[in-house]
């Protein structure tokens, strides 16, 4: 299942361990799994971009231990990231300094200033678009209590991080409001690739989607 061994055995298995922990059973789309996918996704770019591997993986793999949605009491200061890091003797700032700046904030996310920050972020958002993508989304919705769709709601694009840490809206919405928009926003040549395959099926499984709600099929 693993790529390449980028750490030993026994750290490997402490960090799912610790995400297991964390995210296990989470039905909102950031189980371990998710991690494991991302972690994956971003040692192969990694490979092709000749980044650090290590620094990459381990980056990937903590990405969401303090997420905001997922952990809004440790977020700001990076609190399950940062025990576990330390307890592991591994140097916490270029981790930490990654994770700040993965994650999605509409208008106002960040354009990673490491290579290692712009692979961990395309691997992440490979993961929100194709058919897990599509997934993860309703799965997200329904664990959040939203509708699918509802026509009578227009989608808010262009958000900026507030409004969109806030913004309740349909899960059908949220492709127009984020997903449709990653795959301009990848910042590697792997990354641009196959966001653009997972770009067309989505787009295709939304027309279909939308024919089927209005009886056109
Ligand atoms: P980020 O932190 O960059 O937003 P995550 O890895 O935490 O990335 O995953 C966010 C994913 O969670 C989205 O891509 C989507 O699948 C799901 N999600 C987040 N907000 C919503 C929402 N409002 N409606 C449906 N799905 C959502
Ligand atoms: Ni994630």
């Amino acid at each position: 299942m693993k790529a390449v061994m980028t750490m030993e055995q026994k750290l490997y298995e402490d960090t799912v361990a610790y995400l297991q922990k964390l995210q296990g059973g989470d039905a909102g789309g950031h189980d371990p799994a998710h991690v494991l996918r991302v972690a994956r996704m971003a040692v192969r770019i990694a490979e092709q971009e000749q980044a650090d591997l290590f620094l990459t993986e381990m980056s990937a793999l903590l990405h969401d231990v303090d997420d905001r949605k997922l952990s809004p009491e440790t977020a700001a200061a990076h609190t399950h990231a940062r025990v576990f890091l330390r307890a592991h003797g591994i140097d916490e700032e270029p981790i930490i300094h990654i994770i700040e700046q993965v994650s999605w904030k509409g208008t106002d996310s960040a354009v990673p200033d490491t290579l290692e920050g712009k692979i961990v972020q395309d691997a992440d958002r490979l993961d929100a678009i194709g058919a897990i993508g599509i997934a993860r989304a309703f799965a997200y919705g329904g664990a959040h209590g939203r509708v699918m769709h509802d026509p009578n709601v227009p989608p808010l694009l262009d958000m900026d991080g507030e409004t969109y840490a806030h913004h309740v809206s349909t899960s059908l919405n949220h492709f127009y409001e984020k997903l449709l928009k990653l795959k301009d926003s990848m910042n590697t040549e792997t990354g641009r690739r196959i966001a653009a395959e997972r770009h067309a099926y989505m787009e295709a499984y939304l027309q279909e989607f939308l024919a089927e709600w209005d009886g056109r099929r």
